[in-house]
């Protein structure tokens, strides 16, 4: 880990800054809960926080980050582009309506949030290209301290290479013991893109998995933990996602303790390849 910054450990990006390695995670799946974020924010020392356009809470996180007392250069916000605003002009103003349900003036990191732009008479190449131009012109304006994509495979990432000059500074993948894409990891890592894995959980299917119950049993931690620490430990910056201030805690509670490589090698050795999430594979 390199070093400490925004209330706990970072990873360094290729531009510099330094993204907290744990965050929390956002959606409109499951809820939003107003009480969770001011809770992980003003007694769990969470200093990053993973939204979107699309999981409709942006406005709602505004309210929270005001309550928690927070300021705004003590955060790491993340926030994603929907495929509705893709395209070079629309990105510009998706950002700026972004920014404002959050009440901020920047983001820390701004992702385009899907491989696919499903615009009718345009490849899903073309489009990518045009949105990642304007997404090299919002980093270069510093309305966006960094700028990145998610779900994007190797194919999608060479594309954007040949097509573009910015290097995203991340890479936000689903990432659990059943879904590690390891080609895409080391590929990630070769090019010094930050990799973000997303459903640390895999929305909880992990914690019913009688080897991560062994192994949570082995630590006296909780199963929850065991898949979060792994992500950590692995080098991924993690996103839980939990509507209960209890849970928020627990999420948190990942620091004080190590796995020995042996059991991280169990966890890595579940993978099998399932998402919980969306498969980008089939998007050319
Ligand atoms: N870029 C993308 O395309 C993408 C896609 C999906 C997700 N994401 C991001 O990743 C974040 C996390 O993903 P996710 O919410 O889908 O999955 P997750 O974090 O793997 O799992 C969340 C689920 O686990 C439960 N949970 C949380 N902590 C728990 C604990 N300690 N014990 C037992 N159950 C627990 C939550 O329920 P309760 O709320 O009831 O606690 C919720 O049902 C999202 O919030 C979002 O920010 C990004």
């Amino acid at each position: 880990m390199a070093s400490r910054a925004l209330g706990g450990p970072a990873l360094p990006l290729a531009n510099g800054l330094s993204i907290p390695v744990l965050g929390l995670g956002t959606s409109h799946v499951g809820g939003y809960s107003h009480e969770a974020v001011v809770y992980a924010l003003q007694k769990c020392g969470i200093r990053h926080i993973d939204t979107a356009k699309r999981y409709g809470c942006e406005s709602l996180l505004q309210k929270a980050i005001k309550e928690s007392g927070v300021k705004r250069e003590d955060l790491w916000i993340t926030t994603k582009l929907w495929h509705s605003d893709y395209g070079y002009e629309n990105t510009k103003q998706a950002c700026l309506e972004s920014c404002r349900r959050l009440g901020v003036e920047y983001l820390d990191l701004y992702l385009v949030h899907w491989p696919d732009a499903q615009v009718p008479g345009k490849s899903s190449r073309e489009v990518r290209a045009e949105t990642w131009r304007a997404m090299e012109e919002l980093y270069a304006t510093g309305m966006c301290r960094s700028v990145g994509v998610s779900n994007f495979l190797i194919n999608h990432l060479e594309q954007l290479k040949e097509d573009c000059e910015v290097t995203p500074h991340v890479n936000q993948v689903e990432y659990h013991p059943f879904q590690r894409p390891q080609e895409l990891l080391d590929y990630c890592r070769s090019r010094n893109i930050v990799f973000e894995g997303y459903c640390p959980l895999a929305k909880g299917e992990a914690l019913a998995h009688p080897k991560i119950i062994q192994l949570a049993k082995k630590y006296d931690r909780t199963p929850a933990q065991i898949c979060i620490r792994w992500s950590i430990q692995n080098g991924v910056v993690t996103i839980p996602k939990s509507t209960k201030v209890e849970r928020i805690q627990e999420n948190c509670e990942v620091f004080d303790f190590t796995l020995a490589e042996d059991d991280v090698a169990i966890l890595n050795g579940m993978h099998d390849g399932r998402h919980v999430s969306w498969d980008p594979t089939p998007i050319v």
